[in-house]
């Protein structure tokens, strides 16, 4: 049966780091959005669609914020349960938190209880896709997939390759299992319905270049599947991988040696970057993927958004939870805010916005299945209440502009300002 879900309707016109955001970026009131077989068909005003389509089961979410479902392009489900863990930097705060955490993921229950629990937590923030690492573990993977098949979530997923003796022994895999395990999730996984299979070396201070060049030749064999790893994320990092691999150029240089730097690579951090390594992403057409509550909670860096979407990058925004501290992507918009500020960037919400679904969705090269509100596109979608608390509510009511009312849920929302999420049309039990 078609369906009619009325609200104020974000659309794109255009890309707001290339024309102005408010001319990209429009938001049309009383309008309503027709789906039919779980995608978009046509959008108009709501009276219009109303009298137009008579048969159509009519959802009305008043004055609410219809976005096209947020996008995370880089996240650690397994990491979900040690999310806030206090006092450290990148290196020791895997050592300490994370590595323990990940080897519980040996067991297939452990997995299969965090992941679906993950996934609830994410529909619930507006979050209808989202791109992970799992763990060394298959059965982390199968569980992953598995959980968004049941809830008919858009998934990017793979298992996480290391095996160098920087991890610990007991989350270490080998360059031939990575390869073989890799290869087999690939055959169970990738394509199937709206899975797609990442490739996923951690990041070069724990994988051989043995390893590396194995997932590289993988990657050849699979050129549909993307490629996801961290890059030049704090300057303690960069010093151990110059001492790992001191015949390397850079950073960038240790995956590009392997073949892993081209488009569909998706580079997570990305923050301390040298000119030849910038130069190289924009002509490979590489994905950088900003994780902004987590750069600022592990103590990173400041990500340069204005020069990197001056260059042209693709960039995608991300929580790298349980680096980054929220599952919001609303919060996560906000840090993102903040660190401009930092540089000397004020990003417009429309920006914000834009980066969190369409910007997202570039950088997994599924523009053309998600991220915006269109004819064809999927339907998966976040309602937005733009008064949810009273500190809102109190400043959105004095806004002269969508986007001055807009801005405050942005800035000071979370999980309470998200009315439904719906998923290929149908809304989401959160
Ligand atoms: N670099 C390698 N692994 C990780 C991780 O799990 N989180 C973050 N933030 N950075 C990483
Ligand atoms: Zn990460």
């Amino acid at each position: 049966m078609d369906k009619l879900i009325a609200g104020q309707v974000v659309t794109y016109h255009g890309n707001p780091f290339e024309i102005p955001a408010e001319e990209a970026v429009q938001v049309l009131t009383d309008a309503a959005i027709l789906i039919r077989d779980g995608h978009v068909v046509s959008i108009g005003g709501r009276d219009h669609m109303r009298a137009k389509h008579q048969e159509a089961a009519f959802f009305d979410h008043g004055p609410a914020l219809i976005v096209p479902g947020f996008i995370d392009a880089h996240a650690h489900y397994p990491q979900t349960a040690m999310i806030a863990s206090w006092g450290k930097r990148l290196i020791d705060w895997l050592n300490t938190y994370t590595f323990p955490e990940e080897a519980k993921f040996a067991d297939p229950a452990y997995a299969r209880d965090i992941a679906g629990r993950y996934l609830d937590l994410l529909l619930a923030n507006g979050t209808t896709t989202v791109t992970s690492f799992c763990t060394i573990h298959p059965g982390s993977v199968d569980a992953l997939f598995e959980a968004a098949e049941d809830r008919g979530m858009r998934i990017v997923a793979g298992k996480t390759c290391m095996d160098r003796d920087t991890a610990p022994a007991f989350l270490r895999d080998t360059a031939k299992a990575a390869y073989d395990e890799s290869k087999a999730l690939i055959g169970r996984w990738h394509e199937k319905g709206r899975a797609t299979y990442a490739i996923t070396p951690r990041f070069s201070p724990t994988s051989t270049p043995a390893q590396l060049d194995a997932l590289g030749k993988l990657w050849d064999e699979y050129p549909s599947c993307l490629m996801q790893t961290h890059l030049s994320e704090q300057l303690d990092e960069i010093e151990w991988v110059k001492g790992l691999y001191p015949e390397a150029r850079d950073y960038l240089d240790t995956y590009e040696q392997f073949g892993l730097v081209r488009e569909g690579a998706l580079f997570g951090h990305a923050i301390h970057l040298e000119p030849r390594e910038i130069a190289h992403l924009k002509a490979m057409d590489c994905s950088l993927i900003h994780c902004p509550t987590s750069n600022t909670f592990i103590g990173s860096g400041l990500f340069d958004m204005g020069a990197r979407k001056g260059e042209g990058l693709r960039v995608g925004l991300a929580t790298d939870t349980g680096g980054g501290s929220s599952f919001s992507m609303l919060r996560t918009m906000a840090a993102a805010y903040e660190i401009g500020q930092l540089s000397h960037t004020a990003i417009h919400p429309a920006q914000l916005l834009w980066l969190a679904t369409y910007g997202s969705a570039e950088a997994l090269h599924m523009q053309d299945k998600i991220g915006c509100i269109a004819p064809g596109m999927e339907a998966d979608f976040a309602v937005i209440d733009l008064a949810s608390t009273p500190a809102i509510a109190q400043r959105a009511i004095r806004a002269e502009t969508i986007w001055e009312e807009v801005f405050p849920t942005i800035m000071m929302g979370d999980d309470r300002a998200i009315v439904a999420s719906y998923v290929m049309g149908e809304r989401a039990a959160v």
